[in-house]
């Protein structure tokens, strides 16, 4: 797929820095995310990726700089002045910020919860209502097959089925962008595989989706587009063979023999 077959919506980030202690750990001039169906952040450690992510979302401040989301209708609103929540209301979701809030939840319930709020249903409606929570059933049974939750009534309660809940509640979102920060990392492979194809078919759909991941088979297989950020900048973005072979990419990240 081509960014051109149809417009996504897409993060431009203008003069975002941001320090600690005097140091930056970002600084990034100019940078669109989400023009491709799966694009992917590279890096070696530090180099600012989780920070950046969190300032798209605005967890994290920025001491400089703008962060606006560009929607397929052409209408864009800037993300560096809204609360996360807000972001969320205009389809900007991060993995692991939906989650928290929620851990006390039944999987059957966190997932209706996740259903409600992309709709802008009341989630009260949904408990109340069985014919409303029956429409979303079928989507949401499909999910718990997918991924092999067992008992849907039960909280999710190892780290794997936690951040597998946090994934598929994101799935269920349907955002207009999505942000992964390694969401594969502790998965065992087969469900890493799951994760993955479920991945593609919501960029199928039209999610743009923005993902850090350290397996870089993962990154390979799945991105369109990647960059590679170094010490708070980005370096390149370009495809993913030629990140792959571009020399200051194998020097810094890959190490030789990955070229
Ligand atoms: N809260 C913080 N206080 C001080 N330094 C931080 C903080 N968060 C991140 N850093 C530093 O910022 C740099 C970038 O970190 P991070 O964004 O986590 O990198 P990456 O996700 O690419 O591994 C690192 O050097 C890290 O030590
Ligand atoms: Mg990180």
């Amino acid at each position: 797929m081509t960014p051109s077959d149809f417009p996504r919506s897409e993060i431009r980030i203008s003069g975002a820095k941001k320090s600690y202690a005097g140091r930056m750990v970002v600084d990034v001039d100019e940078l669109v995310l989400g023009r491709h169906p799966v694009e992917g952040l590279l890096g070696p450690n530090g180099a600012g990726k989780t920070t950046l992510m969190r300032m798209i979302m605005h967890s994290i401040p920025l001491d400089e700089g703008t962060i606006t989301l560009h929607k397929p209708d052409r209408s864009s609103v800037v993300l560096s002045e809204m609360s996360t929540d807000e972001m969320v209301s205009h389809g900007v979701v991060k993995s692991t910020q939906v989650i928290s809030d929620f851990e006390q939840l039944p999987i059957l319930d966190s997932m209706l919860l996740a259903v409600a709020s992309a709709r802008d249903e009341s989630p009260f409606r949904l408990w109340a209502e069985r014919s409303v929570a029956a429409s979303h059933a079928d989507e949401i049974r499909h999910q718990l097959d997918y991924f092999g939750f067992r008992d849907p009534f039960a909280v999710a309660g190892s780290a794997g089925d936690k951040k597998l809940l946090d994934i598929v509640r994101c799935l269920l979102l349907k955002p207009a962008v999505l942000l992964l920060d390694e969401p594969t990392a502790g998965l065992p492979d087969d469900v890493t595989r799951k994760v993955m194809t479920a991945i593609k078919q919501i960029a199928a759909e039209g999610t743009s989706v923005v993902i850090v991941e350290h397996d870089l088979d993962v990154i390979w297989e799945l991105c369109d587009e990647v960059t590679f950020m170094a010490e708070g900048r980005v370096l390149m973005k370009s495809d993913p063979a030629t990140i792959r072979a571009h020399p200051a990419v194998v020097e810094k990240y890959l190490g030789a023999g990955h070229a």
